[in-house]
């Protein structure tokens, strides 16, 4: 079953063709980075207007690359939420079109069970990967969101944790703009605490026992007092200031900090404060609900710290016999293969949508 995925839920416009769940034929996707990077994140606005201008290129580049003519689709599929109204909006009514001139069945895709479903996805053109067996505990963090989840079967989830406030991705951008780092903030983190210690400065972890939630504003507070000392004051000069080449906009400035700043061990230790709770949980909750996989889904993990804690601390708690999968990076963040891997496993249990499908801006995984 040829399946077309379209994503537009943030700032990527993203289109793929995926044969039955697993095995990737085209996976394309247009980023609006650049765009967004002058105000420091996204401006719904703007992402918006970029996904009607990139939204038939991408989808025909995908089909291209796929090698597949559009009468051997067999269904159309398309994120409807969580994400930002008019983005979705885009994705959605292209799909829509497409269904229905094609007569293909349109297939709804919660964004969420899409960034879970990338763990079933294989290279481009290469060979899908085993299964992750159920039953299986998936670690979800993104830029919206952060949450412990058990899987107990396709489409069957349970939501064990979840963070208090700010999500894990949304830290590493607050984080990183504190520092300076620039946007987005996971990979500039990443990059700049390689070259860091972790144990160089102690901040907060808010271990919030007994439970599997998480919690992370007061750390970002913390932070924002470390750097106070190393913040320079003097004003921008003006050649430092961004010029927006999307329109009247007020350019972002990042805080500037003072020569000498140990940026590198600040960045470290700030990721280390991040990640130990998620991997700590995750293992335990995996231990505790006699999972057999541990998953990892959403942007932050393509973080390599991330990936390398999670992996030690699973083997740590639950032994060699508790399998940990983690996707490729290019599907951890937006991606639009991962929503017609999910959609293959919904078609299998009868799901199909209704022309009358609206976006869902909020849209909840479980509950
Ligand atoms: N290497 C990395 N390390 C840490 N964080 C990362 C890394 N790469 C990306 N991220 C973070 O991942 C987030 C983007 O992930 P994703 O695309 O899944 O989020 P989103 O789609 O905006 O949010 P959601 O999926 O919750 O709707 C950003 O916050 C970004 O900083
Ligand atoms: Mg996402």
């Amino acid at each position: 079953m040829n399946i077309l995925g379209i994503e537009t839920s943030c700032d990527e416009t993203a289109a793929a063709v995926v044969i039955a769940g697993q095995r990737v034929r085209s996976n394309v996707i247009s980023s609006q980075i650049s765009l967004h990077r002058v105000h420091g994140g996204v401006v719904p606005e703007l992402a918006a207007r970029q996904h009607i201008t990139a939204i038939v290129p991408v989808v025909e580049t995908a089909l291209a690359e796929a090698d597949v003519i559009r009468s051997a689709l067999d269904a159309i599929a398309v994120t409807i939420g969580p994400g930002l109204a008019g983005s979705l909006l885009v994705g959605v009514n292209a799909a829509k079109a497409l269904a229905y001139a094609l007569d293909r069945p349109l297939v709804a895709v919660n964004h969420l069970e899409a960034h879970i479903y990338a763990n079933w996805l294989g290279p481009v053109g290469a060979a899908p990967p085993r299964p992750p067996a159920f039953p299986l505990v998936c670690l979800l963090v993104s830029g919206g969101h952060t949450e412990l989840i058990e899987m107990t079967g396709h489409g069957r989830f349970r939501q064990i944790g979840r963070t208090l406030d700010d999500a894990a991705g949304e830290a590493f951008d607050k984080g990183a703009r504190l520092l300076g780092l620039g946007y987005p903030g996971g990979p500039a983190i990443q990059h700049a605490a390689a070259a860091g210690n972790p144990a160089s400065f102690d901040l907060p972890r808010a271990w919030l026992r007994d439970s599997y939630d998480f919690s992370f504003s007061g750390l970002k507070t913390a932070l924002h007092r470390l750097v106070e000392p190393y913040r320079d004051d003097l004003p921008a000069p003006p050649d430092a200031l961004d010029s927006s080449p999307s329109g009247p906009f007020v350019a972002h400035r990042p805080p500037r900090l003072k020569p000498g700043t140990p940026i590198h061990d600040l960045a470290a230790s700030f990721q280390r404060a991040i990640i130990e709770p998620l991997a700590v949980k995750t293992a335990r909750a995996a231990r505790e609900t006699n999972a057999r996989t541990v998953v990892l889904a959403g942007g932050v993990a393509a973080n390599e710290a991330l990936r390398d804690a999670v992996r030690t601390e699973v083997e740590r708690e639950c032994g060699p016999e508790v399998i940990v999968s983690i996707p490729a990076a290019v599907y951890c963040t937006d991606n639009a293969a991962m929503v017609a891997g999910a959609a293959y496993f919904a078609v299998r249990r009868g799901v199909q949508a209704g022309w009358e499908t609206d976006v869902r801006p909020r849209f909840p995984l479980t509950g």
